[in-house]
């Protein structure tokens, strides 16, 4: 069951790279043995034992992470961590903890990771495959915190159901949130985003304890570790909406609301 699971979301449509259309789109399938597309990421990503995996077996991998993540104090999670400019800065302020990307695309993939070997980062990984299957990959594990930055926003009605983050992300982390743990979310969509917020506030596990709709005419701003697709909305001069959100039995949260 887990294992059809796991087959169905590898042969997914949106399963994409940078060399195919956008994120969805039925041109954006790619197979993993086929080398026609001539990917030259899609060569390479074997190149990063230990550091990048790609779901090719996928309980190996898993067992590759689980061992990782004993030998570390915290667990930090991205999902759509990009070219990683973000989770490597996660890295570097959190040394002993293992920051562990969620990256559908190779190239992004590969390129987080020889830009942590370039930094000396050596607690960063990649796994490239979909963030919803976080539950198969830390089976019974603690998350510290998760980040998801600038999601897919999947704007139109029939394909919203391929969004990251709603109600089923915040089942997924009722289970896998450490008591102390948190989500943060930064977007530049202000539909997307209001309409998380309402989920996490019909959630009674959860509640916000961070939040701005101006992440940088706000408190928060000086905090922010900025990601790649960050400083591109703001050269555009786009609101970031920000939010961090605990659990409702965590022993550090607090309303502020
Ligand atoms: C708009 S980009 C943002 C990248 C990065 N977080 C940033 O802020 O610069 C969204 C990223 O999420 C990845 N992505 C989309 N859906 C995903 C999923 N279900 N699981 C993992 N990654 C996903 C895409 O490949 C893309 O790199």
């Amino acid at each position: 069951m887990q294992n059809r699971k796991i087959q169905a979301a590898h042969s997914s449509k949106e399963f994409t790279d940078d060399f195919s259309g956008p994120a969805g789109s039925s041109s954006g399938r790619i197979e993993r043995d086929s080398r026609s597309w001539g990917n030259p990421y899609r060569e390479i990503v074997d190149s990063f034992p230990g550091r990048l995996f790609c779901a090719d077996d996928f309980q190996k991998d898993c067992s590759e992470i689980d061992d990782i993540c004993s030998r570390a104090d915290e667990l930090f999670v991205e999902i759509g961590s990009g070219s990683g400019a973000h989770l490597l800065e996660v890295a570097r302020r959190a040394p002993r903890a293992a920051c562990i990307g969620f990256e559908l695309r190779y190239k992004r993939s590969v390129r987080t990771i020889q830009k942590a070997q370039l930094a000396n980062i050596d607690n960063v990984y990649v796994f490239r495959t979909r963030g919803e299957l976080l539950g198969d990959v830390f089976q019974g594990r603690a998350i510290d915190g998760v980040f998801v930055n600038f999601p897919d926003p999947w704007e139109k009605l029939k394909r919203r159901k391929h969004r990251v983050l709603g109600v089923n992300f915040l089942n997924l982390m009722s289970n896998m949130l450490a008591r102390d743990g948190f989500i943060s979310v930064k977007t530049d969509h202000l539909e997307y985003y209001r309409s998380f917020l309402a989920d996490v506030r019909g959630d009674s596990r959860f509640h916000i304890v961070e939040e701005t709709e101006d992440l940088f005419a706000s408190k928060y701003a000086e905090a922010t570790i900025p990601t790649e697709f960050e400083a591109l909305f703001r050269k555009k001069n786009e609101a970031i909406k920000y939010v961090l959100i605990h659990r409702s039995d965590s022993t550090t949260a607090h309303r502020n609301e």
